[in-house]
């Protein structure tokens, strides 16, 4: 599969933990690559291994997304996810959601089976109901023993693809942060911010969602490729930007129309792995 690509990450976050931790974000972003992958093997679209990998992400309780997912300050669970078609522009996007096992399928559903881009809290639940999703007990999805680890730290997760018919995609699900205000939506369902994809570059963030929605940094990293940058330095020129404004941590994950894979990140970690013609990577 020449020049097809999965890249996916586990998280911007402190890298802080015991080997046992850091094993299990290792076999988790390797998972979900390897499930893009095979997507793509069966002639799947950048799209289908995009939201596959994120599912496999966030139903691995170590992740901050789906099961997992962090706290707010009410001890609640509310979820934020996208998903973005490069090929098309199309994009579908919920935010502050409970009761989704799998927030990427209902963004997917949002992109695909209504005329929005983005449906939050209620509305999107309804939506969800209309289209035949499964609504769980919100306190399903917290998972206590993991919950401690991710206090204060980022654990988003996210996937960029490029599919063998040089299609991208990209896809974002998060818990946000621990300890947000009930209704907070961060930058992972925010088109631009935390999600992009369009012919030249597909990309997916994860960090401090308010520092990440002012810079637009999805969008900016694309931009980049845009005008010339390799997908690397597209990702550097992102970071880069994000650390002179001194608004806060975050990571980027970024794929080119080529297949070449970059990545960057201003805090102390970016869990990720990813798959090429060239083989696998693997990072926590
Ligand atoms: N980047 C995830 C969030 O801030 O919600």
């Amino acid at each position: 599969m020449k020049n097809a690509a999965v890249l996916v990450h586990g998280g911007a976050g402190t890298g802080a933990g015991d080997a046992a931790g850091a094993g299990r974000r290792r076999r988790g972003c390797l998972a979900a690559a390897r499930g893009g992958w095979r997507v793509l093997e069966a002639g799947g679209s950048a799209v289908e291994a995009a939201e596959a990998a994120v599912v496999i992400l966030e139903d691995d309780p170590e992740f901050n997304a789906g099961t997992g997912s962090v706290l707010n300050r009410d001890g609640g669970v509310e979820t934020d996810a996208a998903i973005m078609d490069g090929a098309t522009l199309a994009a579908g996007a919920i935010g502050a959601v409970q009761g989704i096992r799998n927030p990427i399928r209902l963004a997917r559903a949002v992109m695909e089976e209504s005329p929005h881009v983005l449906l939050v809290t209620e509305g999107a639940l309804a939506f969800a109901r209309s289209r035949g999703f499964d609504l769980v007990d919100p306190q399903s999805l917290v998972v206590p023993a993991r919950r401690e680890r991710w206090e204060q730290s980022h654990g988003t997760v996210g996937a960029v693809v490029r599919d063998r018919g040089g299609e991208l995609a990209a896809a974002t699900s998060t818990g946000g942060i621990f300890g947000k205000l009930p209704g907070r939506v961060g930058d992972t369902p925010l088109i631009g911010c935390g999600t992009y994809a369009d012919g030249v570059a597909a990309v997916s963030a994860t960090g401090v969602g308010e520092a990440i929605i002012r810079l637009t940094l999805a969008r900016l990293a694309a931009f980049a490729v845009e005008r010339g940058a390799t997908a690397q330095e597209a990702a550097d020129q992102a970071i880069a930007r994000l650390g002179v404004s001194g608004l806060g941590e975050a990571g980027v994950i970024v794929i080119a129309a080529t297949g070449e894979p970059g990545f960057a990140y201003n805090s102390s970690a970016l869990a990720r792995a990813g798959i090429t013609a060239a083989g696998e990577f693997v990072a926590v």
